[in-house]
């Protein structure tokens, strides 16, 4: 349909790698998990088979957490994707209104898919690094000399590969921005680096102090919308997170023998967290932070107990190699990176953590009732009743959507009783089911007859509190071979599912899956409807009576990604000629006036990954546009619009992160410019008038 647009389709980026990630990305990111064979092998149906305040000071700092705003009950009104008639009517019934949430109206032209290294704005706006890789975040950390880097100099600064952003107001010109640090990737923080074996001592112990998490004080310059790091004074929250920092289980899984180790006889007190992805906040103002890909630090999987051993293989570890491939070696100056030795030390990450970033000196916590895998994220809301969900996914192919609702409500101000709040509840995986006969999806993303690719589903229990709802585990079980769970009780295997976030405006929960270059046109389903799905889509669910807390839902796909005039694409039915090209959905987030915001990871359509939003509600449903680009070889993460809607966050991930690129030879100057290194950092975008974004 070449006179539909005059967009050119994008050429394809030649690379072995599956998406359009660099092999870098890859080995370092995730152990190459694409590489390896798929690690779900349950024989679940993919269901076209089946088919066939009295508050402190403190708790209003919290409260003007971004993103932990919440929906009330019912505020939300309809959203034109219910398709259960039973859902849909009692959405309508219940959907009190609450002005256009979502329905668009965002003024700004559309960034063009580019492949140049610079953070690319819509004309009328500025940007600036706010933080980045090597800044000194504790008082007293050195300058950043990427020449003479050091563990003790990098355990104060800034870390590297920033991922998740949040932001704690304090007052309108000061907040704490919190930021993951995912991963490390040593082949470009160090001249010469080839592996873990050979690395320095030295080397190994600055990577894995590039890990964890920040705390950082800033400031708004001005009254615009520019942000930017405080670099003097006390900044008494001022913290940095590393493999090392101790914590502590809570939830029912705490002090199993499951999570036994020499170093810790009781199972209550784990050290670190690896590679955390995204993640969201508690309305009382903590954060929560998602252990992802955990398995690719650990060696020896080979050594351990055979019983043990396909509880391993189900999470990614392999049980015939002793040191796979590109691994970091951390068991060279920690010996319980060695399953040989500490074979329960696997079952010590892969947790939700949740952080106070109001207090340095607290224990980070990591909740067991919310279980293992490779967490994404988890992002909360609350139920009609008021007891707390987190919404949660895990990113690997053909994995699960899981939630966790609390037993008891959340009380506003009530901090000691909200903090427990996440260690006693029901945890749920999902299960969609199509509507449309399993003939009419076929793989080859073609619409059914009905016009969409939607249906009906429910949340499973797994497990509540200390009961087991899987026959032949026991609760501890449950959570920590969640995945073996979940295989049980016929849960549906999803295209990589990233981000899941309820709208605070509507009440439509999110969920990004990114792609699945492994699905077969056999496990085509309407709910994961391409095979060789390679450039991912959106999935939005109902809930019964929009509340949170329900067990059933509708659902459907506003967004099939792609470009534009690949017919196997799906904007809401909005006018394609109009939308952008968009692959590999990763991070969702939302303005306050409910629009969807999303950036992706690992565009196969040859250009650079970017932020895009779409109204979800209203004509301008499915008008989706790319408000940013980011430099060479990055991932967009972290989104995060302020709360006053003048400011845009992004974690610009990995710049320069491309086959071949070293050192030596940098793909990215990002964004110090000149012949710089590049450095992972979080970046703020505003109207240079201070205009609202997209006003
Ligand atoms: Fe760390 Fe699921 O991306
Ligand atoms: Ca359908
Ligand atoms: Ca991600």
């Amino acid at each position: 349909m070449a006179n539909m647009s005059p967009r050119r389709l994008l050429p394809l980026l030649a690379s072995p790698h599956k998406g359009g990630r660099s092999a870098l990305t890859c080995r370092f990111r995730c152990g190459d998990q694409c590489a390896h064979d798929v690690t779900n092998p349950s024989d679940n149906p993919y269901f076209g088979d089946v088919v066939a305040q009295a508050m402190s000071r403190r708790s209003m700092l919290r409260a003007g957490a971004v993103g932990a705003l919440v929906v009330g009950t019912g505020v939300g009104t309809a959203l034109p994707a219910a398709a259960d008639p039973d859902v849909e009517a009692e959405t309508l019934r219940h959907g009190g209104g609450n002005g256009p949430g979502g329905s668009g109206k965002l003024r700004f032209a559309a960034v063009a898919p580019n492949t140049d290294d610079k953070l690319t704005i819509p004309a009328g706006y500025a940007s600036a690094a706010v933080v980045r890789w090597g800044d000194p975040v504790l008082p007293g950390a050195p300058a950043f000399d990427f020449e003479n880097q050091t563990a003790e100099a990098q355990a104060a600064q800034f870390g590297y590969n920033c991922d998740y952003v949040t932001l704690f107001p304090i007052g309108h010109n000061r907040g704490l921005l919190w930021v993951n640090h995912e991963y490390s990737d040593e082949s470009l923080m160090f001249r010469g680096y080839k592996d873990g074996t050979s690395a320095t001592e030295e080397q190994i112990k600055i990577g894995m102090a590039a890990h964890g998490g920040s705390v950082v004080e800033i400031e708004r310059v001005g009254n615009s919308g520019e942000w930017r790091l405080v670099t003097r004074g006390r900044r008494r929250y001022n913290r940095r997170i590393t493999v090392h920092t101790p914590m502590k289980f809570t939830g029912p899984a705490a002090g199993s023998d499951l999570l036994k180790t020499a170093a810790d006889p009781a199972g209550t007190t784990p050290v670190g967290m690896l590679n955390n992805c995204a993640g969201g906040t508690t309305p009382w103002g903590t954060v929560l932070t998602a252990e992802e890909n955990f398995n690719q630090y650990f060696v020896n999987g080979n050594g351990v107990p055979e019983a043990q051993k396909p509880y391993l293989s189900r999470y990614g570890v392999s049980t015939t190699t002793g040191i796979p491939n590109g691994n970091r070696r951390f068991d060279r100056v920690d010996e319980r990176f060695d399953l040989a030795k500490h074979p329960n030390e696997l079952n010590r990450t892969g947790w939700i953590v949740e952080i106070d970033p109001f207090d340095p000196d607290s224990t980070p916590v990591k909740r067991t009732a919310l279980g293992r895998f490779a967490h994404e994220g988890a992002t909360t809301s609350l139920a009609a009743d008021g007891r707390v969900v987190a919404y949660m996914g895990d990113d690997s192919r053909f994995e699960y959507v899981y939630k966790f609702v609390s037993k008891k409500r959340y009380i506003p101000g009530f901090d000691r009783h909200n903090r427990t709040l996440l260690d006693e509840g029901t945890l749920y995986v999902a299960k969609f089911t199509g509507d449309s006969p399993a003939t009419e999806i076929d793989g080859s993303g073609r619409l059914p007859a009905d016009g969409k690719f939607d249906g009906s589903g429910e949340w499973i229990p797994l497990v509540t509190g200390n009961v087991s709802h899987v026959p032949g585990m026991t609760a501890a079980e449950v959570l920590v071979y969640t995945r073996v769970a979940a295989d049980k009780v016929g849960a549906t295997k999803m295209d990589r599912p990233e981000d899941v976030e309820r709208n605070p405006v509507t009440g439509g929960v999110y969920v990004a899956l990114t792609n699945n270059s492994n699905r077969t046109p056999a496990q085509a389903d309407e709910a994961n409807p391409r095979s060789a799905n390679k450039h991912g889509h959106v999935l939005e669910i109902v809930e019964r009576r929009n509340d949170a807390g329900a067990t059933t839902f509708a659902w459907s796909l506003p967004l099939v990604c792609g470009d534009p005039n690949d017919p196997a694409t799906y904007f809401a039915g909005f006018d394609k000629t109009k939308v952008s090209p968009i692959s590999c959905p990763d991070n969702v987030t939302f303005d306050a006036d409910g629009n969807l915001w999303i950036s992706t990871d690992g565009n196969q359509l040859g250009a650079n990954d970017g932020l895009f939003v779409m109204p979800v509600r209203g004509p301008e449903r499915g008008y989706l546009r790319q408000f940013l680009s980011v430099p060479v070889g990055a991932e967009t993460c972290g989104p995060l619009i302020s709360k006053d809607q003048r400011s845009v966050f992004v974690a610009v991930q990995h710049p320069g992160e491309t086959d071949d690129a070293s050192p030596e030879n940098p793909s990215s100057h990002w964004p110090d410019g000149g012949t710089s290194q590049p450095r992972p950092s979080v970046a703020v975008v505003w109207h240079t008038e201070g205009k609202k974004i997209g006003s």
